[in-house]
Parts: C-alpha cells; structure tokens; sequence
C-alpha cells in the first residue's frame, strides 16, 4: 500500500528550519520559525518557568489522567487571562475552556468541533495567514475561504476593504482573527477598528474565532486583549484558542487552549459536553506538565510578577531589535521604515519570493516564503550580515 506514495511537501515553516539544520554554512542565519531568540541567540526557559517546575515536582504525588478538558484551576487561569477577572464572560460561566496540546491542537479542537455541530460553516481567514491555519482546518473538513487583510502598496491594513468582505460573509460561517501580532504580517486593526469589526460579525450573525498565541509581545498583557474583549458582548458567541508556547516560552511542552463562549451557562455547559467528545476522541486528555506551569505561575503573586517582567524584557529587545533592522537597512539605502509599526515577533519585510530564495541560496539566510522574519532570530552579531545580503537583493 505505501509504495504508491510520493514525498510530502516539506512544511513551509517548520521545514525551512530542517534544511536550515542540514546547511553546512557556518554563518548561516535562521530567521523562520517563531521561536524568541536572546540577544546571544538562545532560547530561554524563563525563570519563573524553572521555579514553577521546582514546585511542581516537589509537590506531585501522581502521573495519574487530567480530566478530559483539564484542570478547571488551568481553565480559570486562562479565562481571567483572556477576558479579565471580572467580565461578564468568567462572573455568569459564559466559557468552557479545553487545556489543549499547544494552539496548534486548539484550533484542531475548535475545527473538529465545527465540523461536528455546524457541517455547512465555512471558515474565513484573513490574506495572508499563518501557513498552517488552512491545513488545520481542512484536515478538519471544513471548507477555508480568505478575506482581504493587507494592503501590499501601503504596507499596512487594509481596513476598507476588510470590513467590506466581512459584510458579504453569509451568517453562520466562521470568522478567523488574529489577536495581536497578526502572523506574517505584523500588522494589527486598532481598538477602535475591532468595535468596527465586532459590529459587522454580530450584526451579521458571524462567529469570531480569534487564534490568539502571542498575548504580551506587542504591548502588554492587558493592551494585547482589548481587540479580543471588543468581541466580548453580552450574549456573544466566540471562540478563542490561546498558545503559551511563546509568552511563556513552553513551545515543546505544547500548552494552549480552546476556549468557547456562549451566551448562557446552560448553553455553555452544553458545549462543555460536546468539547470534551471531541477531545476524547482525539488526544483523550492533555498532557499536564505545561498546564501545570501556567497554573502555578499565574496563581502566584511573585511568580506572575516575574513572569510578567521576563515577558516585558521579551517584548523589549524585540522592539529593540526592529528599530535596528530598520536603522540597519536605511543606512543601507534600504527603507522600510514600515517595519516600525509592525507588532510581535515577526516582520513582514516586503521581499518577494525570489529575493527570499535569493538570499537562502546565495547566503543561507531562511526567511519565510512570504518574506516574514522572525526579528526575535536576529542578534547584534547577525544583523549587519543580514541587511547587507537584503540590500543586495533588492
Ligand atoms: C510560526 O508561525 O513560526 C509559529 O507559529 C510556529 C509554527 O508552528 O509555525
């Protein structure tokens, strides 16, 4: 049976990091995957991270099962996290959160469920998008659809046009947002665009499902999830599903979570049931350690209080870092000045296709196909390189 298979298409993130891994250049540069980077270009396990671990292991007794959809300690973590302490969301139990493998597995649980309630949804995601958003929801069976996000000539939103397509997007379909730091882009709607767009999908009947995995690398814990809670009104349906591998590092221990919001607790009981099918027979249980982390951490005064300032000085040399890339590149007679404004780990460069080929061919520097850069990949040591090979490709 498996003779008749050809080879797969390498992953167009994940992929480039392999061939990365293989090229035999010493000065090669890997600016793909977003992974945050230290200015000596390590990953780090935060501090707050090792404490929670010490505790955690002293503590356990047990490797037994979590509940099906988690520890309802790590549910109410994420809640107060996402929505505040006291929204109307977590005081009437409007939510129903599953602790999931990573937001990868979030959004698989959130596409199965769809599948499995609302079979003739489509789901709406912006263009671009991540590169596995369509994969995950198709591999769920649902039909994806792109709407206009990016305006290429002005290197910013394209508000105009966003808003338009979302007023001819039929009711019941789905649409995707990204919280903050929208992936490649980096460019986000202001608060005020967001009232905008939680007008429409409410009028219209649409259901937000904001893919949210990088809470805190753009302003603020607190200042990410304003767009987020302009969706939240009262007798709102929303799906959010949340990623912990970057604001708290944990990418390989693979913590996320799908949370879903209904109008009533009645009603949110109902999904909490349907959730916990659909997660039963997908991965039966979340793997704890990582729940456990950020349970730990935002359960405790000191240690949420470390965390917060590891992730402020992730934050910061991030910034950091894009106003030198910019400062870099103009000195280079290279404006993109533009990259200013964008948020998160990513910059979305304005390199075409061939000058990205270009630049992993003749300099082993990855960048993803669409020109996204990971600006947390660059360090003081690297950056000079990098802008002198961009100048020379554009
Ligand atoms: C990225 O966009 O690079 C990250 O979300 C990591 C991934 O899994 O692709």
């Amino acid at each position: 049976m498996f003779e008749s298979l050809d080879m797969a298409p390498p992953d167009p993130i994940l992929g480039l990091t392999e061939a990365f891994q293989k090229d035999p250049n010493p000065a090669k540069i890997n600016l793909t995957v977003g992974v945050y980077k230290d200015a000596a270009g390590n990953t780090p396990i935060l501090d707050c991270v090792k404490k929670a671990e010490a505790r955690i292991l002293k503590a356990e007794t047990s490797k037994s099962y979590k509940p099906i959809s988690g520890a309802p300690e790590f549910a109410a973590a994420v809640q107060e996290i996402l929505f505040g302490r006291d929204h109307e969301i977590v005081s009437l139990s409007r939510a129903a959160t599953g602790h999931a493998p990573g937001g990868t597995g979030a959004l698989r649980v959130a596409g199965n469920y769809l599948k499995a309630h609302f079979p003739s949804s489509s789901i709406w995601v912006s263009d671009p998008t991540w590169a596995n958003h369509a994969a995950i929801f198709r591999a769920a069976g649902m039909e994806v659809k792109t709407y206009p996000y990016f305006d290429r000539a002005g290197n910013c939103l394209d508000f105009g046009r966003l808003l338009g397509a979302l007023e001819k997007i039929p009711a019941g379909d789905v649409v995707l947002l990204h919280g903050c730091c929208h992936n490649p882009t980096g460019v986000d709607p202001r608060v005020d665009e967001w009232a905008r767009i939680g007008d429409v999908l409410a009028e219209r009947k649409i259901l937000p499902l904001v893919d949210f995995a990088y809470q805190g690398f753009a302003e603020g814990l607190e200042e990410d999830a304003l767009g987020l809670r302009e969706l939240c009104r009262p007798g709102c349906e929303l799906i959010v599903c949340s990623s912990f591998s970057k604001n708290f590092g944990l990418y390989n221990e693979r913590v996320g979570a799908v949370t879903i919001v209904a109008a009533t607790s009645d009603v949110r009981d109902a999904v909490l049931s349907h959730l916990k099918v659909g997660i039963r027979a997908n991965y039966s249980n979340p793997p704890a350690h990582g729940g456990e982390i950020v349970t730990t951490i935002l359960g405790d005064p000191a240690l949420r209080s470390d965390w917060t300032r590891e992730l402020q000085g992730m934050r910061d040399r991030i910034n950091g870092v894009r106003i030198l890339l910019v400062e870099t590149l103009a000195a280079q007679g290279v404006d993109r000045s533009f990259i200013r404004d964008q948020k998160g780990m990513f910059s979305f460069s304005g390199l075409d296709k061939d000058q990205v080929n270009t630049l992993r061919e003749k300099h082993s520097i990855y960048i993803v196909g669409s020109g996204r850069i990971n600006v947390a990949g660059m360090t003081e040591k690297n950056i000079g390189p990098l802008c002198d090979a961009i100048a020379g490709v554009v």
